[in-house]
Formats: structure tokens, sequence, C-alpha cells
């Protein structure tokens, strides 16, 4: 491997995690929508994944800082912000679950190297900060490398329900986690 190669992927393996804050909503919104379009590519429509908006992301961002009911946060590089994830109350009323990790992303050329791992690390932290005893998250059927990485931390199938993206009719299944304590680093 050539040292430039060596030193463009050594700039993504570390990183610092942190609570996010308002300056954060702009990266934040180009990690959303830069992952969305590596993850999600053949999953949802190749034209619905072009007309992401990251400005509109970006402020639906900023509304989610301001607002203190969940936690967010960003795994940081000498790149600046590779990764985030966030979490708060279960928002749908599942049976059993009061807590949920409501999104995880790691930039594609940076996956692979702890940062979820420590991203999720963090949300747990926010729910036991909020006194969220579990935590459930919902993930696309299709999306096999997510769901063998909550399958690593630990997490429990709980169901499957529809889900309609854009104009996709797709399938989502949750895992859980009964306790906090049961998410395996
Ligand atoms: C899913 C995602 C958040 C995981 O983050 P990551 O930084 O790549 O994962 P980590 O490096 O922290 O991995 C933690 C553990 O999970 C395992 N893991 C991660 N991805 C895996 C995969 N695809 N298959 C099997 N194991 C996997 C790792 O091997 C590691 O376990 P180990 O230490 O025993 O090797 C990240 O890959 C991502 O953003 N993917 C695209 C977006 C996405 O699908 N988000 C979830 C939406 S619900």
């Amino acid at each position: 491997m050539r040292s430039a190669e060596l030193t463009s992927r050594f700039l993504f393996v570390v990183s610092l995690v942190r609570p996010a804050e308002l300056a954060d909503a702009a990266p934040i919104a180009r990690v959303h929508v830069v992952t969305w379009r590596s993850a999600y590519r053949g999953l949802l429509d190749d034209d619905y994944l072009a007309s992401l908006d990251q400005a509109g992301y970006a402020e639906r961002w900023r509304r989610i800082l301001a607002d203190s009911s969940s936690r967010v946060y960003v795994a940081e590089s000498s790149q600046g912000v590779i990764g985030f994830a966030s979490g708060g109350r279960e928002r749908a009323g599942e049976d059993g679950f009061s807590g949920e990790l409501y999104a995880i992303y790691v930039l594609k050329e940076a996956q692979g190297h702890g940062h979820g791992r420590r991203l999720v690390q963090a949300v747990v932290g926010g729910l036991r900060e909020l006194e969220l005893p579990d935590m459930i998250v919902w993930v696309l059927r299709e999306n096999r490398p997510a769901r063998r990485f909550y399958e690593r931390l630990g997490g429990v199938y709980v169901r499957e329900q529809p889900i309609t993206i854009g104009s996709a009719q797709l399938q989502e299944v949750s895992y859980g986690w009964k306790r906090l304590a049961d998410v395996r680093y």
C-alpha cells in the first residue's frame, strides 16, 4: 500500500466521540446523505437517493440539536465529522421498550474501525441519563451489514413491519436490548 493511501486510511481510524453541538448540524447532514447514498444503493431508487437534500437535512438536524429531548453524538477525526448517532425515548409505542437508537451512520471509508461501536456506547450513556432502561433499533430488513452489526452488539430480533421510503415499499426489522447492560461492546 502506498504511504499516501496508508495516511489517508489512518485519518479515518482515530476518532473522538463527543456530544453534538448546533454547529455540527451541517456536517451531520453531510454524513447522513452521503452514507444513505452508499448504504442504500440498490435498496432505494437511485433517483430518490440523488434527490436527498443536504441543506434540508441540515435544517432538520439543527432543530433536533436545539431540542434537548434526544441525544446526538458525533465521531470526529482529523477529517471532521465521520459518523453520528442519535437516540432517545422510543417513538412508536413498542411494547416493552422505552429507549431507542434512532439513527447511526458512519462514512463508508471510516467503517469497520470501531466508530459505530463507540457511537452506540455514547447513545447508551445518553439513554441512561434520560433514565431509559432499554433500547430498540429499526433497520431495513435487507440492510444485512447493519443487521450483523446489531447482532454483534447482542441485539435480539424483535419483529418485522412494512415501511415506505419515497415510493419504495420495504420491510424493516427491529432488534432490542431489554437492559442497557446487555449491549455487548
Ligand atoms: C452499521 C455501522 C453504523 C457500523 O459501524 P462501524 O464503525 O462500521 O462498526 P464497528 O467497526 O464499530 O464494528 C463493531 C463490531 O461490529 C462488527 N460489524 C460491523 N459491521 C459488520 C458487518 N457488516 N458484518 C459483521 N460484523 C460487523 C465489527 O466486526 C465489530 O465487531 P468485532 O470487534 O468483533 O470485529 C456502519 O457500518 C454504517 O454506518 N453503515 C451504513 C449505514 C447504516 O446501515 N446504518 C444503520 C442504519 S439502521
